[in-house]
């Protein structure tokens, strides 16, 4: 059974409300504001409300103060994301009383969570808009109805559907998100993404080669496609390494990324793949959470060290130039030093280009909360810091052998702390600075390594 999409009078019934409050609106542009926490699948989601605001009449603020409808896209990944959402939150109510006619609008992840939505609703009765992940595509109707008076708390259990054909304001720049899968059925011990996000489902391929072109025609060379498990994208029997070689031909398109991976789908297909289509970056990001054994299993991760290596060499081998990054959690429960000597030799053993380190956090709900033998929160902490100084050592080491090797950058910008120089990423997500003024921004550049600052590279120019 395929994916259930959301019904196109549905779609419909959503632009009828944003004309009719465009209509409403009598020509005014009043202001709105986004903050959001948590990963690229959020930001996403927010580029794509921002979207439906702007077909409003809606204009986008980087001033809360001067905002007349302010939303709070949320994350529930770990705790402390939970408690700045909260204090952000609150500082809302001094904007409000300023301007009583502000709507303030909280959704995302964490109000997946119904316990949770529903404490922030009786904590801030000033918020008038609170609705989960799976409502994006009415938030145009949820908004009219605010606009008639009322308060909004709409949180659905529905297993997740897939909304296509709204509109989408992407962050300036010339790399963007295309989605490509939502949801995740994983259920790693720890996480809570499954519960808040749904069931993995996958888009049609047409629809994300569609989207590709079309922000190709936009301008954008880079594009970054989404998911929580791309390795398990599913469109009717096509699978990741084909829709990644479809993707590939789309014409105009410079750069192609992927985001997440996991170990246990990453097949020799998909490292071909990256290997034979020239447009795919030599980059993945593949989070390895541990490296005991006996962790990734209480993970319900489904994969081992050594499955984990073997795929490492089969990247190094096949993928030139590759890097690759992880993801990894200390202090899970029950994890002893010994687990943790396995982690810091598995970080020196794959060098990595990046690691991103994680204190294990509770999420109410998850298997691994219920554990016994949880970890305090002191000895988290200074695993957490011996993880780092092993990461740190590890990664400013990978840097040298960059010295004299070619290769191309998208220039981003300007750095303006210490020496001016402009800066931009290889395919591998290396960044080099280099001289040059405002007007390469956008553009791709060949340049040679002639050395290292801090975590990044100092190159020149050569074509
Ligand atoms: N889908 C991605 C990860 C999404 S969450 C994947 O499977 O790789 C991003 C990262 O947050 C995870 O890789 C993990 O390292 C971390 N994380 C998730 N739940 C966590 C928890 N309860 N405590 C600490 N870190 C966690
Ligand atoms: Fe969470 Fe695991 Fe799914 Fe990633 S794969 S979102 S870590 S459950
Ligand atoms: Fe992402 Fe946080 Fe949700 S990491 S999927 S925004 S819980």
């Amino acid at each position: 059974m395929g994916p259930k999409f959301v019904e196109k009078e549905i779609i419909e019934e959503s632009y009828a409300a944003i004309e009719r409050l465009r209509e409403r609106l009598c020509g005014a542009h009043p202001y709105y504001f986004i903050e959001t926490y948590g990963c690229q699948m959020n930001e996403h989601d927010s580029e794509k409300l921002a979207g439906m605001l702007e077909a409003i009449g809606y204009r986008r603020t980087d001033d809360r103060t001067k905002a007349d409808f302010i939303l709070f896209n949320t994350c529930c990944i770990r705790e402390h994301a939970e408690k700045r959402t909260f204090g952000n939150v609150g500082f809302i109510k001094e904007i409000k009383a300023q301007n009583p006619a502000l709507i303030t609008a909280v959704c995302g992840c964490m109000m997946q969570q119904k316990e949770v939505a529903k404490r922030l609703a009786a904590r801030f009765p000033f918020v008038d808009m609170i609705f989960g992940t799976n409502e994006l595509h009415i938030f145009p109707q949820l908004l009219e109805k605010v606009m008639d008076g009322g308060r909004i708390f709409e949180i659905k259990d529905i297993e997740g559907e897939i909304a296509e054909g709204l509109p989408i304001k992407r962050s300036e720049g010339f790399s963007t998100f295309v989605n490509i899968m939502y949801g995740c059925n994983n259920f790693c011990s720890y996480c809570i993404v499954p519960y808040v996000r749904g069931r993995e489902r996958s888009r049609r391929a047409e629809d994300i080669i569609d989207e590709v072109r079309c922000v190709v025609r936009e301008g954008f060379t880079e594009v970054t496609l989404l998911g929580q498990n791309v390795n398990s994208y599913n469109d009717n029997g096509m699978r990741f390494p084909e829709l990644l070689r479809r993707v590939n031909e789309v014409e105009g398109l410079k750069r192609l990324r992927f985001m997440t991976s996991h170990p246990k789908d990453l097949s020799h297909e998909l490292v071909m793949a990256m290997a034979e289509c020239d447009k795919v970056c030599e980059h993945i990001h593949l989070p390895v959470q541990s490296g005991s054994n006996r962790i990734l299993k209480l993970m319900n991760r489904r994969y081992t060290r050594e499955h984990y290596l073997e795929l490492v060499r089969d990247l190094r081998e096949n993928v030139k130039g590759v890097e690759i990054t992880t993801d990894i959690i200390v202090g899970f429960p029950t994890e002893t030093e010994e687990d943790l000597e396995d982690t810091l030799s598995l970080v020196l053993e794959v060098g990595f280009s990046a690691a991103y380190s994680f204190a294990y956090s509770v999420r109410e709900g998850t298997k691994a909360a219920a554990m016994d033998g949880q970890i305090p929160e002191e000895v988290k902490k200074e695993r957490l810091a011996r993880l780092n100084a092993v990461i740190m050592s590890s990664v400013n080491g990978a840097n040298d052998k960059y010295i004299g090797r070619e290769g191309e950058i998208l220039i981003e910008g300007r750095d303006l702390r210490g020496e001016p120089m402009m800066f931009g990423k290889l395919g591998s997500l290396k960044m080099v600075y280099v001289n040059g003024d405002e007007s390469m921004i956008g553009k791709y550049y060949k340049v040679r390594i002639t050395g290292t600052r801090f975590n990044s590279l100092v190159g020149e120019i050569i074509e």
